[in-house]
């Protein structure tokens, strides 16, 4: 069983790692661009007054689209604290375990299936991180309404023209807010110390649940591959360079800009790609040609920097919840790290929001069971 890679997945996927990579690359007449350096790519997300957030909800837009509407009056969202972390994080433990012995119970023999059963330690662990005041009941009900408009929004962001019967999916997706964003004016009043509206901590959650998931099922997906137990920490490092769940980015500029010596006129679409900067070989250590496959090890000289790819991106709209997401990643690599894991089937890329490995399905031994 193995997971294809991405080089092979086509789509968006294809067109970006395939691209020149001499200077920022046109994707078409007239763009999108590309940035396809690290320079390039700091240049774009640190500077938000000439790269403005495109004004759609889908953030890595289409490729088909060379001009975009902005999105102004940001939110600058404060970085989820070190105390707040670590009580994620052990959320995310307890909650983790919970899901396999609730899985075990209820579907004995079956294989575990690492997108759903990511779902409910994620949202857990993320709400308390972010709504650190509220008991247990209010943190389930929260991270469930969050679960639910999350799944009611994929078809909207999936969808490159409005859906047959567009206004059921939009009705459903607007139902699922306005329950969540209720929810949330409610445990917001109990949260002295949060300063986010209920529509900005939606936000804040939907981000920081969805893409941990994907992520973290990427994470399963890669050490079912490996022969040996893999260094948890490593292990994380090493799956966002190869599986970034926010493979691509788009800004819009504002008004012409130079980009590593090519002009792009105002109101086109930029894209980064953390996917395309984690297989350069000036950020990753180890064999040019090897930069495609998984090694963990690379990293343990400590002599490179991870992240110099920016799977969380960077600037002032670089991920608030970074911290908290390597958290989740570390503790899932570690009990990863204590069980033979295998891929009961083949794994497919999904592109329809972001990346995510579907299915990934596997099933795990206890190391200890498979020595004695
Ligand atoms: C492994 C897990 C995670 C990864 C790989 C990740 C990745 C990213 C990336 C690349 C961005 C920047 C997108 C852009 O510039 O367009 C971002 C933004 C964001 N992330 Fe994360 N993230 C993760 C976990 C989290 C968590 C746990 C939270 C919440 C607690 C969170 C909340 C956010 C928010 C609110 C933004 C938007 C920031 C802004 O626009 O100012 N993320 N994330």
């Amino acid at each position: 069983m193995h997971m294809d890679g991405v080089e092979s997945a086509g789509g968006q996927l294809g067109a970006v790692l395939s691209a020149p990579r001499s200077a920022a690359a046109a994707l078409g007449p007239g763009g999108p661009w590309l940035a396809t350096s690290l320079d390039q790519a700091k240049q774009v997300l640190t500077d938000p007054e000439a790269f403005d957030f495109p004004g759609n909800v889908n953030r890595t837009g289409d490729l088909s689209g060379s001009r975009g509407d902005t999105r102004s009056g940001h939110t600058l969202f404060a970085p989820v604290g070190p105390e707040h972390v670590a009580r994620g994080v052990e959320t995310f433990r307890r909650e983790w375990l919970a899901a396999l012995a609730e899985h075990d119970r209820s579907h004995p023999g079956e294989p575990y299936d690492a997108m759903r059963l990511l779902r409910r330690p994620v949202a857990r662990s993320t709400t308390t991180a972010v709504l650190p005041s509220a008991d247990d009941a209010t943190r389930d009900r929260v991270g469930d309404h969050v679960l639910a408009w999350i799944d009611a929004l994929a078809p909207v962001i999936a969808a490159h023209r409005p859906p047959w019967r567009w206004g059921r999916v939009r009705r459903a997706e607007a139902d699922t807010r306005v329950a969540l964003e209720d929810a949330l004016a409610d445990a917001l009043a109990a949260e002295p110390d949060v300063d986010l509206s209920p529509q900005q901590a939606a936000t804040m959650l939907a981000a920081g649940i969805q893409v941990p998931i994907a992520a973290g099922a990427f994470l399963i997906a890669w050490l079912a591959q490996q022969t040996q137990a893999v260094e948890p920490t490593s292990a994380a490092w090493e799956t966002l360079r190869l599986t970034p769940p926010t493979w691509l980015t788009a800004r819009v500029t504002t008004r012409e800009v130079d980009l590593g010596g090519v002009t792009v006129p105002q109101g086109r679409v930029v894209f980064v790609s953390p996917l395309l900067l984690g297989r350069l070989s000036d950020l990753v250590p180890g064999d040019p040609d090897g930069l495609d496959r998984f090694d963990a090890g690379r990293w343990q000289d400590g002599a490179r920097r991870p992240g110099a790819w920016l799977p969380f991106g960077a600037g002032p709209h670089a991920c608030p919840g970074r911290n908290l997401g390597m958290g989740i990643l570390v503790a899932l690599a570690g009990w990863g790290a204590r069980h033979e894991l295998v891929l009961s089937e083949d794994v497919r890329i999904d592109q329809s929001r972001g990346i995510s490995p579907e299915p990934c399905r596997f099933t795990a031994t206890p190391r200890s069971e498979l020595i004695s």
